[in-house]
C-alpha cells in the first residue's frame, strides 16, 4: 500500500482542477491586471465578508505580511505557545516581520481572555508594546483542533478596548468551518487580517491570501513585495485555487470521519497515547507511551508504504486528506498497531 499522511500538502491536483489552470485567463499580477487573481481575492472578501483580499504564495508569508503590517518592529505578538507561527515558520517573525512572540500555554490550542489580559504589557517605555492576538484555527500541533467562537469574541472585546489588533492564522478555518457549521465569516469578522491556505486540505497546488479592510491590504501589498511575493501570470494558481474552494471546501468532512476512524483504530495500541478529544478535524497526533522514538517508528512504518511525520522525540502526526480514501485509513492505521505490536 502507499498512504502518505505526513500531511494534507502533499494532495496533487485533480484532473479538473489542471484543466481550469490550463483555461485559466491571465495577465501581470503585479500591475494587478491578472482577471483570475481579481476574481480569486474577490471571491474570498466576499466569503470572508471583508473589503478585500491579497493572494499570496504561502501561508508562511501570508502570516508574516499580517503580523508585520499589525505591528511596529520591536511590539509583541500574543500567541499560543505550539502556534505555527513561532514554531514552523523558520524564526520569520523575528528575522522578517521584527516582533517578538508572547507565548501562552494552551489547552489544545485554546487560551483564554483571561490569559490574554495578564499576558498584556503594562504601558511602561521599558517594556515591549503588546500590539497583536494571534490566534491558530484549526490549531496544527494540538491536532487541529477547534478555538471556540465565544472565547474569541471574548478575546476580540478586549482587543478592541484595548487598541490591540487580532490576526487569524486560518490556513485550515476550512476545516473549522465544516467542522462546526460557522461561517466564515462568522470566525473573521473578529480579526483585522485573516489568513488562508488553498493548499493544504482544499488540495491547490500553492497558495494563500490574506483579508483585511482596503487600508489593511493596501499596506499588505507593499509588504508582500518586499517579501519578494509579487507573481505575475499567478492567474494559474488562482485558478486551482477556485476550483478548490468550489470543490473541495465541503468535502472535509469525509477527512475528518477518516481521521477520526483512524484514531480510534490505533488508540487501540497499548503503545500509543491519542487523546481522541483532540481529534476534531483531519489531524491526528500520537504520543508513543514509553518514550520511543518517533522516528523510528515513522521508518519502520514507510518501509510498510505508511507515511507519517514525526513531530518530535516521541510525538508524531497524521493527516488525512483528498487522496486518502477509508479502506486506506483502515489499512494504514492496521498497519500502525501490526507494527508497534512486533516491536
Ligand atoms: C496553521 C498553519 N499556519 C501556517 C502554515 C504555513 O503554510 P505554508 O507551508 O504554506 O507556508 C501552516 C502549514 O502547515 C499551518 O499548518
Amino acid at each position: 500500500m502507499h498512504a502518505d499522511l505526513r500531511s494534507d500538502t502533499v494532495t496533487l491536483p485533480v484532473e479538473g482542477m489542471r484543466a481550469a489552470m490550463a483555461a485559466a485567463e491571465v495577465g501581470d499580477d503585479v500591475f494587478g491586471e491578472d482577471p483570475t487573481v481579481n476574481r480569486l481575492q474577490a471571491t474570498i472578501a466576499a466569503l470572508l465578508n471583508k473589503e478585500a483580499a491579497l493572494f499570496v504564495p504561502s501561508g508562511t508569508m501570508a502570516n508574516q505580511i499580517c503580523l508585520s503590517v499589525l505591528a511596529r518592529p520591536g511590539e509583541e505578538v500574543i500567541c499560543e505557545q505550539g502556534a505555527h507561527i513561532i514554531n514552523f515558520e523558520s524564526g520569520a517573525m523575528a528575522r522578517l516581520s521584527l516582533v517578538q512572540p508572547k507565548p501562552l500555554p494552551g489547552d489544545r490550542g485554546v487560551f483564554t481572555v483571561e490569559q490574554v489580559r495578564e499576558a498584556v504589557r503594562p504601558g511602561h517605555y521599558y517594556y515591549p508594546r503588546t500590539a497583536v492576538i494571534a490566534i491558530e484555527n484549526t490549531h496544527n500541533l494540538a491536532g487541529g483542533t477547534l478555538f471556540p467562537l465565544d472565547e474569541i469574541e471574548r478575546i476580540a472585546g478586549f482587543a478592541r478596548e484595548n487598541g490591540l489588533r487580532m490576526h487569524l492564522d486560518g490556513a485550515r478555518l476550512w476545516n473549522a468551518s465544516v467542522a462546526t457549521g460557522i461561517a466564515l465569516e462568522d470566525y473573521a469578522r473578529s480579526f483585522d487580517s485573516v489568513s488562508l491556505c488553498f493548499s493544504k486540505g482544499l488540495g491547490a497546488p500553492v497558495g494563500s491570501i490574506v483579508a483585511g479592510s482596503a487600508d489593511f491590504i493596501e499596506q499588505a501589498h507593499l509588504r508582500r513585495k518586499q517579501f519578494g511575493g509579487g507573481m505575475r501570470q499567478a492567474g494559474v494558481l488562482a485558478a486551482a485555487a477556485l476550483y478548490a474552494v468550489e470543490n473541495h471546501f465541503q468535502r472535509l468532512e469525509e477527512d475528518h470521519a477518516n481521521a477520526r476512524l483512524f484514531a480510534e483504530i490505533v488508540s487501540q495500541s497499548p503503545a500509543l497515547r491519542v487523546d481522541l478529544d483532540t481529534v476534531q478535524t483531519n489531524i491526528v497526533i500520537m504520543d508513543l507511551v514509553n518514550g520511543g522514538s518517533a522516528e523510528d517508528l515513522c521508518t519502520r512504518l514507510r518501509d510498510r508504504g505508511v507515511w507519517l511525520v514525526p513531530m518530535g522525540q516521541s510525538k508524531l502526526r497524521a493527516v488525512t486528506h483528498l487522496n486518502i480514501d477509508r479502506d486506506d485509513v483502515i489499512r494504514a492505521a492496521e498497519l500502525v498497531t501490526e507494527t508497534l505490536q512486533k516491536q
